[in-house]
């Protein structure tokens, strides 16, 4: 994707990502844009102000208070002539900045005077990628309009693994040239614009203040889901029940427990363009949890009195308005597969089900938090039936999937 003759303000964080910062400067220049860098003390511990400078062809800056910088270029007009800003790495101290509106050194006031677009690529240990506080800043800042690429999952320099790599700084470039196409959806990014919600993992519905009802579902197939829809540009939600999976990069999550704590999140989220219901939701809660833990008595165990909970892919599937354009539902079956997911089509009214077998035969692999799954794609118009496939690869494909079905519309 070109990005002939705009221009970007790179501000390269303190990291030791920083090192592909030079490479992404070399890939934008490549694709026609011009770049001109700011640098921050942090990062100039990485990577040296010259280097930049050669590689960009442009003064790269670094002080907020020097005389012959703000004569050449002050630091409202530097912000403001760019046609994007692109941060990378974002460091987690840097999006703390940016969250807060702090205006600190040069780059944090570039970034609060700016009016143009902003890119953010994080980077940093997998533990403070996974804070609270990284967390609410990212949060924040999606909420400020801030877009994100990344990070990856892999080995960390720190040698633990995890997200927190900085995306390469070929899809970067790609993000940065879908953004200033306007957000379009790009051969890339045929999702841009589309808003998505993606449900994952099972719920916990509680007996008693220590024990629950639940099932074995890992969230691998939702999150994964998730993931590759945002992969796609889609913007995703995704609402997960209680898991031990890291959040996918650039997408917001929010975590739920139970069945009733699920549907009031979804609902909170409509109206979106797309939702994918792949939780495995308890269809029963007991009717009274117990306040306090349940003690055994000589009359035998207590009876639990369980009452329905309410069917959230039904809830939105029904939606006499603002339903999503596409909802896709799950069925994990041991036996009738197919037939017990056209029955659940129709039941739910849903566009589409995801028929998993979760039985095992022999090379079976539908099994709830293995790495494989074996799926059908039961629609009002037919079943397509896929090969064995990683969770990844399922998700990649129903994501592209999503894409063709959803390619004539404008997103607003
Ligand atoms: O998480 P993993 O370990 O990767 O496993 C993935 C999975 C097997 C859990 C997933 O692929 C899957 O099949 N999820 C649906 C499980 C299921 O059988 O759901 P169900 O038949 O109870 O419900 C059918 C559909 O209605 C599902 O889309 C479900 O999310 C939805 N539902 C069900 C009950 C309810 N109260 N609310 C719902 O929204």
């Amino acid at each position: 994707m070109t990005l002939s003759g705009k221009r970007i303000l790179l501000i390269v964080g303190g990291g030791i990502a920083g090192y592909k910062a030079l490479e992404l400067i070399r890939v934008l220049r490549k694709r026609g844009a011009s770049v001109r860098c700011i640098l921050t003390k942090a990062a100039q511990e990485f990577v040296t102000p010259l280097s930049a400078a050669s590689l960009s062809g442009d003064k790269a800056y670094t002080d907020l208070f020097s005389l012959t910088d703000e004569a050449e270029m002050g630091h409202i007009e530097l912000s403001r002539d760019a046609d994007l800003l692109v941060v990378a790495p974002a460091t987690a101290d840097l999006m703390a900045k940016m969250a807060h509106g702090f205006a600190s050194d040069l780059a944090s006031t570039a970034l609060l005077a700016t009016d143009k677009a902003v890119l953010i690529a994080p980077a940093m240990n997998v533990r403070m990628w996974e804070h609270p506080a990284t967390k609410r800043n990212l949060a924040v800042l999606r909420e400020d309009g801030v877009s994100v690429v990344g990070p990856d999952e892999g080995e960390m320099a720190c040698g633990e693994f995890g997200f927190g790599r900085m995306a390469q700084p070929d899809a970067i470039a790609d993000a940065a040239a879908a953004l200033l196409s306007g957000g379009a959806a790009s051969p890339a990014k045929p999702l841009a614009g589309c808003r998505a919600l993606v449900t994952s993992g099972p719920t916990h519905e509680p007996i008693d203040p220590v024990r629950y009802i639940a099932n074995r579902s890992s969230g691998k197939q939702g999150h994964a889901i998730a993931r590759a829809l945002a992969e796609l540009g889609a913007e995703v939600t995704l609402v997960s029940g209680p898991v031990a999976l890291a959040d996918p990069p650039g997408v917001a999550v929010v975590k739920v427990e139970t069945a009733a704590e699920m549907l009031a999140a979804v609902e909170a989220r409509m109206p979106v363009d797309a939702a994918v219901f792949c939780a495995a939701v308890a269809d029963w809660r007991v009717a009274r949890a117990g306040d306090e833990k349940l003690k055994k008595t000589p009359g035998g165990p207590p009876s639990l009195g369980l009452v329905e909970n309410p069917d959230i892919l039904a809830t939105i599937a029904k939606r006499t308005s603002g339903r999503p354009v596409l909802v896709v539902g799950f069925a994990a079956e041991t036996e009738k597969v197919i037939e017990h997911a056209k029955a659940k089509l129709a039941r739910k009214g849903c566009d589409w089900i995801v028929a998993n077998d979760v039985s095992t035969p022999a090379g079976g692999t539908g099994v709830m938090g293995g790495d494989r799954n074996t799926v059908s794609i039961v629609t009002r118009d037919g079943v397509e039936t896929w090969p064995i496939l990683d969770k990844t690869a399922v998700a990649q494909r129903l994501a592209q999937r999503i894409a063709e079905q959803l390619k004539d519309r404008q997103w607003v």
